[in-house]
């Protein structure tokens, strides 16, 4: 076994972390998580932390589930990997039929990728080429939203509204029309409708994460505005393409955030938690008139000129089924709904702290904006490092969570078990009034 010294110190030294200001990581004692039970992960010094933000929003029964260690470790004593370009391979074919038993009736065809960002890039250049095909080569710019986040790679960023992350990298991207955010929903409908009078036959799709802009700050859209969205996208002859890589499998209550409004769109992405949190894979799924347009003799070039090595992977895909598997035998999405109304209880108590403006959630989704005074509606100073006050602490009494800017963020993982639950909202409420408190 290596020391937990040198792991710290060949981390330190040869590591460049996503998302992380660097001079400010090599300052601290980095957190080595080297094991893992249920909802708890757990550091090479032996303590123990609920995984707050599901490790990303990726994690699904919690963490070491049997049933899904063994699918792997079974899958893998036969076949750790195999191309998908022009072959195939068991696990691949069963979780696509999984796949397309619980996505909204209409979506037909999975199409496999590796992370969400890819899966994004998939459906853009689908929705591109669908349009191509079709003899509408005009029809090939997107609409996005204000405020959105589809994964970092450049045709997600293109598609993306989140000026910290994105407005660096505006010379490398392609043009697209943002609408409002979901901070005003009504105005993302009627921005659209103008939009799409206007300008629907230059327009290939609309992108948009369903409910809930997630890295956006977890901003909520309001009951039943996916409907008319659909409708709009209908009227005007354009693609609907809904991002569910952080809304997918049972996050907000249903399988899927498209589920509560019975919303079918053109184009699904998911990813993160399809293989319950455990290996990258992701799924661009969609309807048969899509799929039949890219139909032709091989020297039409029709087909879809898109993959990656690991497209379908086995191992990814066996943990995908029994992630789906446990679904079924669980019945995880009843049981979600009751924990996602004791968390609504147990996030109302936040209102009560000074230094809470704001409180939001879709289902296990949720997001407490910290100001330094709501009143007035002052933020704080950005090197007030409010938000990393409060994941200190919060760390400290054995809760790990990652914040969106002032933001705190808490997504457990939708298998969470009500004690558990109580134990993260009672901590991170503690945490933010300490931080807070002590603060001013
Ligand atoms: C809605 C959404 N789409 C896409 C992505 C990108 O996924 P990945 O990080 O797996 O590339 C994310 C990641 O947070 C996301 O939240």
């Amino acid at each position: 076994m290596t020391s937990s010294r040198k792991i710290k110190s060949y981390d330190l030294d040869y590591i460049w972390h996503p998302f992380t200001q660097m001079k400010e990581y090599l300052s601290e004692d980095p957190l080595v998580i080297e094991n893992s039970d249920g909802v708890y992960l757990i550091d090479s010094d032996g303590n123990k932390y609920i995984d707050g933000v599901s490790s990303l929003w990726v994690n699904i029964h919690g963490h070491n589930v049997s049933k899904i260690n063994s699918a792997i470790k079974r899958q893998v004593d036969k076949l750790a990997h195999s191309t998908l370009l022009g072959v195939t391979n068991p696990s691949a074919s069963l979780l696509a039929k999984k796949l397309i038993d619980i996505s909204p009736d209409g979506l037909k065809k999975v199409f496999y990728s590796g992370d969400g960002a890819s899966a994004v890039e998939v459906a853009l250049k689908m929705a591109f080429q669908y349009w191509l095909i079709k003899e509408k080569k005009n029809k090939n710019k997107f609409v996005c939203l204000k405020g959105g986040y589809h994964g970092d790679t450049l045709g997600a960023v293109s598609v993306g509204g989140i000026d910290a992350f994105h407005s660096t990298f505006k010379p490398m991207l392609f043009e697209s029309y943002k609408l409002s955010s979901y901070d005003s929903s009504d105005s993302t409908i009627s921005d659209l409708e103008d939009l799409l009078k206007k300008k629907a036959d230059s327009i290939a799709a609309l992108i948009l994460e369903p409910y809930v802009q997630a890295a956006g700050g977890i901003k909520v859209a309001k009951e039943g505005y996916l409907k008319d969205i659909r409708k709009l996208c209908d009227k005007f002859d354009i693609l609907l393409i809904l991002d569910e890589v952080a809304t997918g499998f049972g996050r907000t209550g249903e399988m899927f955030a498209c589920d509560h409004d019975n919303v079918c769109p053109d184009i699904l992405v998911l990813g993160k938690g399809l293989t319950g949190g455990y290996l990258p894979l992701s799924a661009t799924i969609t309807t048969n008139d899509i799929f039949e347009t890219f139909l032709g003799e091989h020297e039409e070039l029709k087909a879809f000129f898109h993959g990656h090595s690991y497209s379908g992977n086995p191992l990814a895909c066996s943990a995908a089924i029994a992630n789906l598997e446990i679904f079924e035998e669980e019945r995880t999405i009843l049981k979600v709904k009751e924990i996602i109304e004791i968390f609504e209880d147990e996030l109302k108590e936040f209102s009560g702290l000074k230094h809470v403006s704001s409180i939001r959630n879709k289902g296990l989704m949720a997001g407490i904006d910290l100001m330094k005074d709501p009143e007035k509606n002052v933020s704080y100073d950005i090197r007030d490092r409010i938000a990393k006050k409060v994941c200190d602490i919060a760390k400290a009494e054995g809760v790990l969570i990652r914040p969106l800017g002032d933001t705190i963020v808490l997504m457990p993982p939708v298998s969470i078990k009500q004690k558990e639950l109580k134990k993260l909202t009672r901590s991170i409420y503690k945490s933010i009034k300490e931080a807070t408190e002590n603060e001013s």
